[in-house]
């Protein structure tokens, strides 16, 4: 099956900070049939390579030399449905937030709180996107891969396989340039069991007079809840949370917790605690702060923001501050969450 390679292209409609660089080379993926003669050709074999999802969750700080291969892979299926829930099928091109709208209309709950995440469904699994109080690889049953190294053929890698864990999996890690994923497969209840507990939601259902929320509901109030804090990347360029809340020991957190007693934090496995990184760079005086067009977004500090002419390497220079800021205050290292050209 044929494909197209382009020279020469613009990658600023293809990464949410949009960033003016240029991909050397440049194809789609619209189908898998395609990946045997792709994965000879000569710019594949040339390289460098980077597959491209919705670019939501990438800073690309200058040209790119080698192939960028977009991912357009479609198509939504139903696999099997019982009477209390579904095995469903997204291909990995497919909107994110599209397809959760899908899914609660077509009466498939569970992704409701993960309403308008920006992205692609292929790219969920790798970085195991969460938001209140959910993450996918809670609804994920299986995700299909194809082997990069072994001609694209086909592999099915089960939940376990995975290894999920806070905004990392198998995909970031072992298998990072491997297995490609083309589609997911989410098991999904037909009975709404609603998780409302975290955050804003049940403040905001209450404003709204909603007792008895439906899925539809919590979907339209987390949608709403973010938008009134994390900026519409079509406005201001932004890969949302730039950095991941940071993981430490117990005993740190504790020193920690004795000098900031009002510092967020929450459990995460024995012995360690996760910390929200927004309230550190808040606290830091950071929120808000600016070098030239790149920002810390005034509404939400764990976000970055392009307001306007940034380069990548500025607003790479602006999340090196804010690290640096964070590592003398308080000893605590902040890990980018997205890819970093
Ligand atoms: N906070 C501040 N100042 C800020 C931001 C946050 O003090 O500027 C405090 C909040 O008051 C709250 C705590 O930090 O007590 C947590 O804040 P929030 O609920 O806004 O969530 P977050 O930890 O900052 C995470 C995810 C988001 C996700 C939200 C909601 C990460 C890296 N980020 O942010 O995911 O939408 O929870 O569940 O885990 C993303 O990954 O791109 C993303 C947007």
């Amino acid at each position: 099956m044929t494909f197209a390679i382009q020279s020469h292209i613009s990658l600023k409609p293809h990464n949410t900070f949009g960033m003016e660089v240029e991909a050397a080379h440049f194809c789609q993926l619209d189908d898998t049939a395609q990946l045997p003669a792709l994965l000879a050709s000569s710019a594949y074999q040339a390289g460098p390579v980077l597959w491209l999802g919705g670019g939501s969750n990438l800073l690309l700080t200058r040209d790119y030399p080698g192939l960028v291969i977009k991912v357009a892979l479609g198509g939504i299926r139903l696999l099997e449905e019982s009477a209390d829930s579904v095995l469903v099928e997204a291909a990995a091109g497919e909107n994110w937030h599209d397809f959760v709208r899908y899914s609660l209309q077509q009466g498939w709950y569970g992704l409701e709180n993960l309403s308008l995440i920006p992205g692609t469904v292929g790219a969920c699994p790798v970085q195991n996107i969460g938001a209140y109080g959910v993450e996918v690889k809670d609804r994920i049953a299986q995700v299909v891969c194809a082997d990069l190294q072994a001609n694209g053929k086909p592999l099915l890698l089960e939940n376990a396989d995975c290894h999920f864990a806070y905004r990392d999996s198998v995909f970031k890690q072992e298998a990072a340039g491997r297995l490609l994923v083309t589609a997911v497969r989410f098991r999904l209840s037909r009975q709404p069991q609603l998780k409302t507990g975290y955050g804003d939601i049940q403040q905001e259902l209450e404003k709204r007079g909603i007792q008895q929320p439906t899925p539809l509901d919590v979907s339209d109030v987390v949608m709403a809840i973010r938008a009134s804090k994390l900026p519409d990347p079509a406005v201001l360029g932004n890969a949302g949370s730039f950095f991941k809340n940071p993981v430490i020991e117990q005993s740190q957190a504790d020193a920690l917790l004795q000098r900031f007693p009002a510092l967020p934090h929450y459990p995460a496995g024995p012995g360690r605690v996760k910390l929200a990184a927004g309230w550190l760079i808040e606290q830091a005086g950071l929120k808000g702060y600016r070098q030239g067009d790149a920002g810390v977004h005034a509404r939400q500090a764990l976000v970055l923001v392009n307001h306007g002419l940034a380069s990548g390497s500025q607003m790479w220079a602006l999340a090196r501050h804010v690290q640096e800021t964070v590592r003398q205050r308080y000893g605590v290292e902040l890990e980018a969450e997205p890819l970093v050209w």
